[in-house]
């Protein structure tokens, strides 16, 4: 190989190299956080005496001013910068000169990106949680219209026991509610400073890590410098938050685009949530809770990712660590406008509610109704109850009715055990009956209904 070549293949290298060491470009997301830390970290050293007074003023005008250079679109990164904590702080010393360097006394990037990374999960556990809310209250909203609403309760997506609409959706403001729980639980667990853990054993300096603490909202300072700047046990925890929420998304999503097709019509989606094909006119297609549905692999596969880093990681710091952020950025995104567009869909859905009551007359879904009555009312045991619904089931098979289309002759006629059945099983067979008839707590009689819609506006309004 020509001396030239040979030159050429080693700058190559180089830059690959250097693009393949920094993070600046996907880590500058994280610039005010690093900003404000440093605002702290400098106000602490000044405050223990290791910082003058002008020095302090010149790093706080200084990263103010890079802040505003960043958020304005001028600041140019560069890949040489490796990661937003240099980038920062080479633009500060450009800017303030020798004081510059002297922000990162008693300071790693190791402590510095562990802070850092915090901070901004800190957040996304407040924010997330805060558009789960809104959410939660759509769901409230939507179903408080639908406590009387009819509609097949299924198991094994058969036609189980009717139910009412309000109630289906109240399940998925349970699940929602839960997640909002462990985002706010995340958030306790994990607010403590690790700014002041150093490279991995903590500083010969005078430093005082409760006044960076408390500057920056955590409650205490992290207790073992060597855990804190290799732990990511608060990114794993918002990944795994982030997936179930997802998850509980696109069951809802499942449902959506199954209610939505032709064989269900049990709900419409707005016309600004249903997309056309390109090729068949008449075609509305459920392609937004599709995309909600389908975004789940990705958040699920960030988290195995960074699981997957950590696993073998010796302590403390390695590098290996700066690959947690972007599937963390990816996630975050991802549920923030996956809340944002659910909230909306479910807001403006449209419900059938004929379909949906039509629908309760296919599959005798008042069928175990008779069977408990016959309990009930004759102390029946439930086993023979239960074969004697079976033959009732049958007559209304044969005539090609619901159970809760059969006249008292009829039902008379299917067993002899209930040759004089009482008229009043008639009413036990109404669907609405036997929906209002699970009124057990937690049921989904609209009496029931309403408590847990109770339960949960106190809930919010405690929020
Ligand atoms: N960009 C690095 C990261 O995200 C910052 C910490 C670097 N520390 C070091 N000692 N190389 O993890």
């Amino acid at each position: 190989m020509s001396k030239q070549n040979n030159q050429i293949l080693k700058n190559t290298n180089a830059k690959i190299l250097d693009e393949f060491n920094a993070s600046v470009m996907f880590d500058k997301e994280l610039y005010a956080q690093d900003i404000k830390g440093s605002i702290a970290h400098s106000q602490m050293l000044f405050e223990q005496g290791i910082l003058s007074k002008e020095d302090k003023e010149a790093i706080h005008k200084g990263l103010l001013q890079v802040k505003q250079e960043i958020e304005s679109g001028e600041f140019e990164f560069k890949i040489e910068h490796e990661d937003i904590h240099m980038a920062v702080e080479s633009r500060l010393t450009e800017i303030v000169g020798e004081a510059g360097k002297r922000l990162h006394t008693a300071r790693s990037r190791n402590d510095q990106v562990a802070t850092d990374f915090r901070l901004y999960v800190q957040d996304k556990n407040i924010s997330i949680k805060q558009q789960i809310k809104e959410l939660i209250n759509t769901f409230v909203d939507v179903a408080s219209k639908h406590t009387t609403t009819l509609i097949p309760g299924m198991t094994h997506l058969q036609h189980a026991q009717p139910i009412n609409f309000g109630y289906h959706l109240l399940a998925y403001a349970n699940m929602f509610k839960r997640d909002y729980e462990r985002f706010e639980s995340s958030y306790e667990r994990n607010n403590f400073s690790p700014l002041g853990s150093a490279a991995l054993a903590g500083t010969p300096h005078d430093i005082n890590r409760d006044s960076t603490c408390s500057q920056l909202g955590f409650y205490s300072p992290t207790t073992h410098a060597m855990d804190t700047v290799s732990d990511r046990d608060f990114a794993l925890e918002i990944l795994f938050n982030i997936s179930t929420a997802v998850m509980h998304i696109s069951r809802i999503s499942e449902e959506l685009v199954t209610w939505s097709s032709y064989e269900f019509q049990f709900v419409r989606m707005s016309d600004e949530y249903a997309t056309t094909s390109s090729i068949m006119p008449q075609k509305k297609n459920p392609d937004v809770p599709e995309l909600l549905r389908g975004k789940t692999g990705r958040v699920y596969g960030n988290l195995i990712s960074l699981f997957t880093v950590m696993k073998g990681l010796p302590l403390a710091y390695n590098k290996d660590t700066q690959e947690d952020k972007e599937g963390v950025f990816d996630s975050v995104k991802t549920i923030e406008v996956s809340l944002a567009i659910l909230n909306e869909v479910i807001k403006t859905m449209i419900v059938n509610k004929d379909k949906m009551y039509n629908a309760c007359k296919i599959g005798h879904l008042s069928a175990t109704d008779l069977a408990d009555y016959l309990v009930q009312k004759q102390n029946m045991p439930f086993r023979t109850a239960y074969y004697i619904t079976k033959d009732v089931v049958a007559t209304a098979n044969e005539l090609n009715k619901d159970i809760s289309e059969l006249t008292i002759e009829e039902i008379r006629k299917s067993n002899e055990q209930i040759a004089n059945i009482d008229e009043e099983i008639l009413n036990y067979l109404d669907l609405e009956a036997s929906m209002n008839a699970r009124n057990s707590f937690g049921g989904t009689s609209t009496k029931q209904t309403n408590l847990q819609i109770e339960v949960l506006k106190n809930w919010l309004e405690s929020k």
